[in-house]
């Protein structure tokens, strides 16, 4: 495991897209490869998107090979609507990038069959030759995507009820009216990010210091469901100082004394886990 400690959101924000950028260069992907992206939404990744769009702009990188698939999906909430997933993905990336429509999936929360939709994603990640890089964040209570506290930690794509406390966090997208919030919503699974060869989760603001401390400095527990990560090969937690008030000194100690070195094309294999 990595943790990457930044000074704050912005500079967190920058060092996930440099990476991000970094990785899909050291692949050299082509018509014939494609580098395949997990993405997540929120205000967490917004700095980070920002960043790529700008790397798009001035000619660092290209997304024509890349295939990305989205964690997670409101049911029952129209997709033009603004506050629905497929309405942040292209507003605010991408509109703005050089992807194909059809490399981008979205899980569908309006589909007929629910279940058929969460299979067929599964189906297409695993088409696509799996997820090289899955980005993820959290909500306050430990959850990645919308694994809510209790969800299996072996869990594929599905149907899920939203907990209260998502329900609250996210009622702010919607004017503070927590009747407007959907209450289920469909989600990668668990397992399904824990198959990703490499998993980046962005963790900012002390409103997220206490999950980051339960992801990191004590066990597995499907209570938290980001602490499943401790057992993935290669995971990197990025985060900002305000991520960290919970942790021990030790901790911070540690990990900033190592693990904040950009890693470039070139020496990518050369990282601590
Ligand atoms: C929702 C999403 C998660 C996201 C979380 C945090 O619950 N399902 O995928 O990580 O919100 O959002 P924010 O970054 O706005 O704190």
């Amino acid at each position: 495991m990595r943790l990457v400690i930044l000074d704050d959101y912005d500079l967190a924000s920058e060092w996930a897209a440099k990476y991000i950028r970094n990785r899909i260069i050291q692949f050299k992907p082509s018509a014939d490869r494609y580098f395949s992206l997990g993405l997540p939404t929120g205000s967490t990744p917004y700095g980070c998107y920002q960043k790529l769009i700008e790397y798009y702009r001035n000619g660092d990188i290209s997304f024509k090979y890349v295939k990305t698939f989205n964690m997670d999906e409101y049911v029952g909430l129209p997709r033009a609507h603004p506050e629905s997933y497929h309405s942040y993905m292209w507003n605010n990336f991408f509109k703005h990038i050089d992807i194909k429509p059809a490399n981008a999936h979205i899980l569908d929360g309006n589909a007929e069959d629910l279940e058929a939709e969460c299979q067929a994603f599964e189906q297409k990640i695993a088409e696509a030759g799996g997820i090289e890089l899955f980005v993820g964040g959290i909500g306050p209570d430990g959850h990645i995507a919308f694994n809510e506290p209790g969800s299996s930690l072996v869990s594929r794509t599905r149907v899920k009820t939203l907990a209260k406390d998502t329900i609250v966090a996210n009622a702010r997208f919607f004017g503070n009216d927590l009747s407007k919030v959907p209450t289920m919503a469909l989600t990668v699974g668990v397992g399904t990010v824990m198959d990703a060869k490499e998993v980046m989760i962005l963790i900012t603001g002390a409103h997220k210091a206490f999950a980051l401390y339960k992801a990191i400095e004590e066990g597995v527990n499907h209570m938290w469901t980001v602490s499943a990560f401790q057992q993935h090969p290669r995971t990197i937690f990025v985060c900002d100082e305000d991520a960290t008030l919970e942790l021990r000194v030790k901790t911070v100690k540690y990990f900033k004394g190592i693990h904040n070195r950009l890693i470039t094309p070139t020496d990518f294999y050369a990282v601590l886990y």
